[in-house]
């Protein structure tokens, strides 16, 4: 193919030798960029942060932040970046820069551009409003939660997030965000460590699909960007599938509604607005918002990790799967889609279009994760609950468990424990008893077996007392 373009700081930048598994931040940096920063090359810091444009559903643009770090530069054909370099410059500094110097947010420097890019993005967010989040300008300060400070300390970057205005009239930025975002972009692309496909349709990428059932998927990114930079994994084929229109749609029917797997989560937060509670509990409690504004449904369930948090959430809302072949689509409950360690039920040329999830939902749900960090950490323990109550009791319950087994698995004992039981606390205490049993919890890094399975037993108490006071108003 002829090379690629990518709009940096609003100039477009052609590339000819673009290689599949060069990340966009080694290749900004490259080109001079070098306010975006490695810190850890795994999402986990922050300090690559940069600013994309995204189509805001209105016609118009949204500016979202993004970890560089996990971005393949082929991703980004035809669309645009900003760099804190692009954001403003000495002697004239962006508002977000100006409160980060005159309020003492930067020692070393080395994470502040990363820094100022997700409070940009949060500055620009269109539904900021005052108040919101208990804070005067409606900064959500959890929109920092990637971005990791080791010498200054929060307090002084936390002030200068409180202390900003709204964006004026005639901000350059602000205005952009007027105007149509960039397209996705059909990119082909063959070179000596690969190829790298973005179909243009779902057929195109089903039709790829079955003749290199080898390949490996790309959706967000923040999986498989870890493994090519820590494990330097390498495809021989990669396929972008995140910008397909076919797995970006999000619809209510009458007794179901269907998601995506190729929206990121922040979009599905945004879209379902609260609509579906165990979900929106869910949201805030993965990773961390410059991840969510990349990581996928499909993603998550596709890497069949057993401490993935989807899994738990959606066994709880009994969702299926609708996976799509060049055969056609076929609808497999995600309580059968996992088979093994990281083996599921995609067979050869299959991907995952969508997620189902049945309605009307149980009306009493909770989420429960035991990490080693409150944010931006992957489970130790995962659980979700959804329930009924008819009368006080149990007319219907779906637990679902992750990080105790080799899979995501369901609570079986504890949901028979308790299905047609009166909801008290005597018989939650003895279904919790089970719950702890369930799985085949292990000893490894993030916790001892013993510790998952007391986390399991907590969990079904806390959803009852914390849930009873809910019913009991
Ligand atoms: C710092 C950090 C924090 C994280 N925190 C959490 C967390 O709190 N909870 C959590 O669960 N995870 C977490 N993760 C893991 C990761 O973000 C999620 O698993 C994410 O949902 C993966 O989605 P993605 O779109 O980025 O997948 P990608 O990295 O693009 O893809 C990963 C793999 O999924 C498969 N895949 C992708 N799309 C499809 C599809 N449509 N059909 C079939 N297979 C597909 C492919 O095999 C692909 O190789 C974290 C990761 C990082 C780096
Ligand atoms: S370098 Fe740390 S998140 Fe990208
Ligand atoms: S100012 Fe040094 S790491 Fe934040």
């Amino acid at each position: 193919m002829e090379g690629l373009t990518v709009t940096v700081n609003g100039q477009p930048r052609g590339i000819q030798d673009a290689k599949p598994h060069t990340t966009l931040l080694n290749w900004l940096r490259d080109g001079g960029l070098t306010g975006c920063k490695e810190g850890c090359a795994e999402g986990e810091c922050g300090a690559c942060a940069v600013l994309v444009s995204r189509p805001d559903g209105r016609g118009g643009t949204r500016l979202e932040s993004v970890n560089a770090c996990l971005v393949m530069l082929p991703a980004m054909n035809g669309q645009e970046v900003i760099t804190a370099e692009g954001i403003g410059s000495p002697g004239h500094l962006h508002p977000v820069q100006h409160e980060m110097a005159v309020r003492g947010g930067s020692q070393c420097g080395y994470c502040t551009p990363g820094f100022v890019i997700s409070m940009a993005a949060e500055y620009y967010r269109p539904e900021r409003r005052d108040g919101e989040h208990h804070t005067p300008n409606g900064f959500d300060i959890h929109s920092l939660s990637g971005n990791l400070c080791r010498c200054t300390g929060y307090r002084p970057i936390q002030d200068a997030a409180h202390a900003l205005g709204t964006p004026p009239e005639d901000d350059t930025l602000g205005t952009l965000r007027t105007r149509p975002s960039p397209t996705v972009q059909p990119t082909h692309l063959t070179g000596p460590d690969g190829e790298f496909h973005r179909p243009a349709d779902l057929p195109e990428a089903l039709e790829l699909l079955a003749a290199n059932p080898d390949a490996t998927l790309l959706a967000g990114g923040t999986d498989w960007g870890v493994e090519i930079n820590i494990r330097h994994a390498r495809a021989k084929m990669t396929i972008a599938v995140d910008g397909l229109a076919e797995l970006r749609e999000l619809e209510w029917h009458d007794d179901h509604v269907r998601i995506g797997a190729g929206l990121n989560l922040t979009e599905i937060e945004r879209r379902l607005d609260g609509r579906i509670p165990l979900m929106a509990e869910w949201f805030p409690q993965f990773a961390s918002r410059l991840i969510r504004n990349s990581a996928t449904l499909g993603g998550n369930i596709g890497t069949a990790s057993p401490i993935g948090d989807s899994p738990p959430t959606l066994l709880a809302l009994d969702a299926s799967l609708i996976l799509a072949s060049r055969q056609g689509e076929r609808e497999v409950p995600l309580s059968e889609f996992f088979e093994g360690y990281r083996q599921t039920k995609l067979g050869d040329g299959e991907l995952i279009r969508a997620v189902k999830i049945p309605l009307p939902l149980a009306p009493i749900t909770g989420f429960y994760k035991y990490a080693k960090r409150r944010f931006d950490d992957i489970s130790s323990v995962a659980v979700g609950i959804a329930m009924e109550l008819d009368s006080n009791n149990v007319s219907r319950i779906r637990i679902g468990l992750g990080g105790v087994a080799a899979t995501p698995i369901r609570a079986l004992k504890a949901e028979e424990a308790l299905i047609g039981k009166p909801w008290t606390e005597r018989n939650v205490r003895e279904a919790a008893a089970l719950m702890g049993q369930e799985g085949t919890p292990l000893s490894d890094h993030r916790a001892s077996a013993k510790y998952r399975a007391a986390m399991l037993e907590q969990a079904l108490l806390k959803f009852f007392f914390e849930k009873s006071e809910a019913v009991r108003g």
